[in-house]
């Protein structure tokens, strides 16, 4: 396994370059199984999770082939429908393949995800809103078997709660259906309207893109996805934390500031200067950060996948900050790790209430989930003396070479095996 070892504390400062977003990426390597023929999808990033995703769509029968940030994917060779346990185990967006294995080829047998390490994840508004255009669902031995005996059809289905990865499934699903779709309270993070335009791109028609209500009306094929990712605006906010944790002077390049605007309120409250100029954002940080209080929602609002990364800036701002979480209520493990550092805080329902320390302390930890990794990251380079973060493909699995990227901006952090 590998480890980042981070000797702080250090300041950023110069240039960082945004890549491509896996959750746009996703969705749009699962459309490829509507059509039959070659999509192309550039801006990929070189992640974990796109290798694993790659993985599941060769075994049913697509080949892949990436070159640089570029992936083709070739369906015509789709034959199997099947998202077996090890691989759906380690990705729970393999569950993408269920609406468009079932729209194109009327069957779907997909391992039932299991919970993560921020709490249960759900996933009975996907099959709820497959079974309202016609599909037929059953559970066998940890599997979602759904069938369709005849076309999808047409029907109307309201999320609720919001859901990213329902609202893609189903929306997959319905572009092929026979008739019209209306959903409702669909999520409107950006990752759904390129989804969405992508399909339109590729013959489907659909109306609402970017709003809660979609309109879809059923088409008989679909051409081929070409479609570029859009920038990682994940990525980009937790660089922009980075700063605003560590102290410095950093132009995020390539990013799109527009999704970016609840990060950047909530950075902006805290003391931080960030100016805007075409795809970059310049964020400069000299003085200590004020307390603020975070309360993450669906988009526009603050990014749930945002949380942990501000945590580690509320850690060391001048007074006490609240961080509520609304999405997952759960989804704290990176708590008792901050704590590690020396950070001051403690956990009152899906409230943490985070008591700002003036210096943190390098320490060991342990990276448990994605994002929770990422704030450990930032906590180090702030940190005085060494951090060592432990189990860092949690980290690979969303963040392309990230110690490369941080070192640039003069961070001293590197990479070994253990
Ligand atoms: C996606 C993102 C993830 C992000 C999350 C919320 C991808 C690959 N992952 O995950 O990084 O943290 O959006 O922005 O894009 N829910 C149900 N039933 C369901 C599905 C969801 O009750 O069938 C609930 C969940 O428990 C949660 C809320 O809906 O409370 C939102 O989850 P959802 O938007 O579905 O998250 P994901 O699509 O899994």
């Amino acid at each position: 396994m590998d480890r980042f070892i981070i000797e702080g504390p250090t300041r950023l400062e110069g240039d960082v370059e945004i890549g491509g977003a896996k959750n746009a990426v996703l969705p749009l390597m699962a459309a490829a199984l509507l059509t039959r023929g070659e999509s192309v999808i550039e801006n990929v990033p070189d992640l974990q999770d796109v290798r694993s995703f790659s993985l599941l769509l060769e075994t049913l029968g697509a080949t892949c082939r990436r070159e640089d940030h570029v992936l083709t994917i070739d369906t015509r060779g789709v034959t199997a429908s099947e998202a077996p346990y090890e691989l759906v185990r380690k990705m729970r967006a393999s569950i993408y393949v269920l609406g468009p294995l079932l729209a194109a080829h009327g069957a779907a047998r997909v391992s039932l995800p299991g919970g993560c390490a921020w709490g249960p994840r759900p996933v009975n508004l996907h099959l709820e809103g497959l079974a309202a255009l016609g599909a037929e669902l059953a559970l066998d031995q940890g599997y979602i078997e759904a069938t369709s005996t005849k076309r999808l059809r047409g029907g109307r289905f309201r999320f609720e709660p919001s859901s990213v990865g329902a609202t893609a499934n189903v929306l997959m699903a319905a572009v092929l259906a026979a008739g019209e779709s209306d959903l409702e309270n669909c999520a409107c993070e950006p990752e759904i309207s390129q989804l969405a335009t992508a399909l339109v791109e590729a013959g489907a028609r659909i109306d609402g893109i970017g709003t809660p209500q979609m309109h879809v009306r059923g088409v008989d094929s679909l051409d081929p996805i070409h479609h570029r990712a859009m920038a990682d605006r994940i990525e980009a906010g937790t660089f922009l934390t980075a700063v605003a944790v560590a102290g410095g002077h950093v132009r995020i390049r390539r990013c799109e500031p527009d999704h970016l605007e609840a990060i950047v309120s909530v950075l902006q409250a805290m003391g931080c200067e960030i100016d805007t100029a075409g795809d970059t954002l310049t964020i400069e940080v000299d003085r200590r950060l004020q307390p603020v209080e975070v309360v993450t929602r669906s988009y526009p609002g603050f990014p749930t996948d945002m949380q942990a990364q501000v945590m580690a800036a509320c850690a060391v701002a001048d007074g006490t900050s609240f961080v509520t979480e609304t999405i997952y209520l759960d989804r704290f493990t990176h708590v008792a790790e901050l704590r590690r550092f020396g950070a001051d805080l403690r956990l009152d329902g899906s409230t943490a209430i985070v008591f700002g320390t003036e210096q943190l302390q390098g320490a060991p930890v342990m990276a448990t989930d994605l994002r929770a990794s990422a704030a450990l990251v930032l906590a180090g380079i702030a940190a005085e003396g060494t951090t060592q973060v432990n189990r860092v493909y949690h980290i690979d699995r969303g963040y392309e070479r990230i110690e490369t990227k941080l070192q640039a901006l003069g961070a001293r952090i590197h990479r070994e095996q253990y």
